[in-house]
């Protein structure tokens, strides 16, 4: 199936019919193949791809630059330490400029008004690597390791999305979900669900996709029979260290455990997080929760994360896969 995304940007799962969708998870993985065999065609040559990072990243920033020198183009990266961004130049001015010079940018930062505006002002396809309110390409990383895990059509399966859902990873993912007609479960506490004008935007679409979406705030009743258990991080980018004592207590419950894993009661359920985790003492924030309130572990238990079921990194490298496929979709 081809579908014509030329000079479309990506800024929200939303604005791509299910369709679209489709056929980049095809791409990607057509892509993927042609990657490991060695033959794959470069589609961007003479493409210059600008990468600004308003916020940290690995997965994103390395899948993008990969993803165009595997194709033959070439990124510059962008960020606010090193340009005048935000603090000299608006980004509404840095549209501009960038839009004369390269082919497509890509932008992670804050608020989606921000993406929104860079593919106003530039004129060039954007694509948004990460906003508050969503993360589109990590999705598609998702769904297509779902597909090629889940041994059965997207919409003949189930996940679950268990912790903080207000934000780009809840609501991307009942967004993708729902497109793919899909059984979305998302539980959290009710002070955690996703909006409700997203929800109720969502419930329509299903009306269309047949997907079937459950809000629950019991952990243990919205993973019975779930293909996908997947998490995040408790506290997102950009939030205060403060409130991790809140989370830890609104949270607990929902950690991926063992336990929590065998109440699927299904003995191939996978385990799906979009990284980075903390699931052991390893890492910075990792020992700090650990020093101030005693939790080895955060939204998913080593046991879990290291497990067979994990394909978290399999999802990771989705990620490559899956920008080649919107930049070559969007761009070649
Ligand atoms: N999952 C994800 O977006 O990872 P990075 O923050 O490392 O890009």
């Amino acid at each position: 199936m081809s579908f014509n995304l030329r000079n479309r940007s990506l800024l929200d799962l939303k604005d791509f019919p299910p369709r679209a969708i489709r056929y980049l998870i095809d791409l990607a993985a057509e892509l993927k193949r042609s990657k490991a065999a060695g033959n794959e065609l470069p589609r961007l040559k003479g493409k210059n791809i600008a990468l600004i990072f308003e916020k940290a990243s690995t997965r994103t920033r390395c899948a993008f630059e990969v993803a165009v020198h595997d194709q033959g183009g070439h990124v510059t990266y962008i960020d606010p330490a090193s340009s005048q961004l935000s603090h000299k130049e608006s980004l509404k001015d840095t549209a501009r400029v960038l839009g004369r010079m390269f082919d497509g940018i890509e932008y992670r930062g804050f608020h989606q008004s921000v993406v929104e505006d860079i593919a106003r002002y530039s004129r060039v396809p954007v694509w948004n690597g990460l906003t508050d309110e969503a993360h589109p390409t990590q999705v598609l990383a998702d769904l297509m390791t779902m597909q090629e895990f889940g041994e059965k059509p997207l919409h003949e399966m189930s996940f679950c999305y268990l912790g903080d859902a207000r934000f780009n990873m809840g609501c991307s993912l009942l967004v993708g979900g729902t497109q793919m007609g899909m059984d979305v479960r998302i539980a959290a506490p009710t002070a955690l669900q996703p909006p409700a004008a997203l929800v109720a935007q969502m419930r329509e679409l299903a009306l269309t996709t047949g997907a079937r979406i459950t809000l629950q705030t019991d952990p243990l009743q919205a993973v019975v029979g779930a293909d996908f258990l997947y998490t995040d991080v408790w506290v997102s980018m950009g939030e205060a260290d403060e409130v991790w004592k809140h989370r830890i207590d609104q949270l607990l419950p929902y950690q991926v455990s063992t336990a929590l894993m065998q109440a699927t009661g299904k003995p191939r359920t996978r385990f799906m997080h979009c990284l980075p985790a903390f699931h052991n003492l390893d890492t910075e924030v990792g020992r700090q929760v650990y020093e101030r309130y005693g939790l080895k572990e955060i939204e998913v238990t080593d046991e879990v994360f290291e497990s067979d079921a994990s394909v978290v990194f399999t999802q990771a490298e989705n990620r490559l896969h899956t920008i080649k496929a919107v930049l070559v979709a969007t761009l070649a």
